[in-house]
């Protein structure tokens, strides 16, 4: 470890900086100086200075190799691993691996700004609209047969000893539970701060991915878009209350949940009668009425990731 890392401060030390070698073989600039990287010299004096700089330094050499070799930086951004347990009574229920990885994929679209209808948000909230940064990948799949009928919100499902699964690696890794849950639920998380052995998203098998065994109007993966939301600490955007609040700044009091695909602009009748953002994950819209994140929630999901955080253990 102490080796890979001096070693690396060795290299940062030869490879910075060379364009002061590079001599010029053209008589016309010859005689001008050449442009050196002050940083370097600048390094060079504060080293001789302060002995104890070379040992910050190589640590921070140390934990950046770390950090990178760790697998959870992806294009400098963090990456989710997944892993989806799926409980099934009926070949329905069981389904496929093609079913979940469009799931997968709807997560990677809505949390980069890279939904297809993205572009569908009014220009009142163009300015708060917000590529979270966040990806995902399919860790595994886990399958297991059962005869329940139903599973509730209890979080029986996530429990061998209920007959369901107990979740893998929770501080690492988001688990997914695919099941009949009942009662008119199309999903359910936990938010962060829970206890582990329960942590993760629960998505009925009907609604979890894309159109294909997922049933209409919510069957674009919005269930599971809006699940990982309240999972990275978001609320409902009216705050669970009439004209309540989801501390969030730059999302407008809404009355209530909306459903359906509301017509713009839809009013509150809160303080300020703002337009409503129903377009928002959060809301309770169809699938197809639901398309973006604020840079307000944006924030409140990072921070979960942070050092201290609740979910620090998922971060880069
Ligand atoms: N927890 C909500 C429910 O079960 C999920 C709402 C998701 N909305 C959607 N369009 N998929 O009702
Ligand atoms: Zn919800
Ligand atoms: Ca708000």
């Amino acid at each position: 470890m102490k080796k890979i890392a001096l070693s690396a401060f060795a290299a940062l030390l030869l490879f910075s900086c060379q364009n002061d070698q590079t001599e010029s073989k053209n008589p016309e600039t010859s005689a001008i100086t050449l442009r050196t990287c002050a940083s370097q010299d600048v390094l060079e004096a504060q080293l001789k200075a302060d002995p104890t700089l070379a040992i910050r330094m190589n640590e921070i050499e140390a934990f950046t190799q770390n950090k990178i070799l760790s697998g959870k930086l992806v294009n400098g951004k963090i990456q989710i691993p997944v892993v989806v347990n799926v409980l099934y009574r009926t070949a329905a229920e069981n389904i496929s691996d093609a079913q979940i990885q469009t799931q997968i994929d709807v997560l990677n679209k809505d949390f980069n700004a890279a939904n297809s209808d993205y572009g569908n948000v009014p220009a009142l909230f163009a300015g708060v609209k917000a590529n979270v940064g966040i990806s995902f990948v399919l860790d595994q799949i886990i399958r297991k047969s059962t005869t329940k009928t139903s599973w509730g919100t209890n979080d029986a499902m996530k429990k061998t000893a209920s007959g369901g699964l107990n979740p893998t690696s929770p501080t690492t890794k988001l688990n997914l539970w695919a099941c009949k849950i009942g009662g008119g639920i199309l999903g359910y998380a936990q938010f962060p701060g829970g206890s582990t052995a329960t942590d993760g998203v629960v998505i009925d098998s009907q609604y979890f991915g894309l159109s294909g065994s997922a049933a209409a109007p919510y069957n674009l993966g919005r269930t599971g878009t809006h699940e990982v939301g309240h999972w990275m600490n978001l609320r409902h955007i009216w705050g669970d209350a009439n004209c309540g609040n989801d501390t969030v700044s730059d999302t407008p009091v809404h009355n209530t949940a909306n459903y359906g695909v509301p017509a713009y602009p839809h009013y509150s009748t809160c303080t300020g009668t703002p337009v409503e953002m129903t377009m928002n994950y959060m809301d309770y819209t169809d699938d197809a009425g639901m398309y973006m994140f604020t840079v307000g929630q944006k924030n409140k999901m990072a921070a979960i990731f942070l050092t201290g955080g609740p979910r620090a253990s998922f971060g880069i």
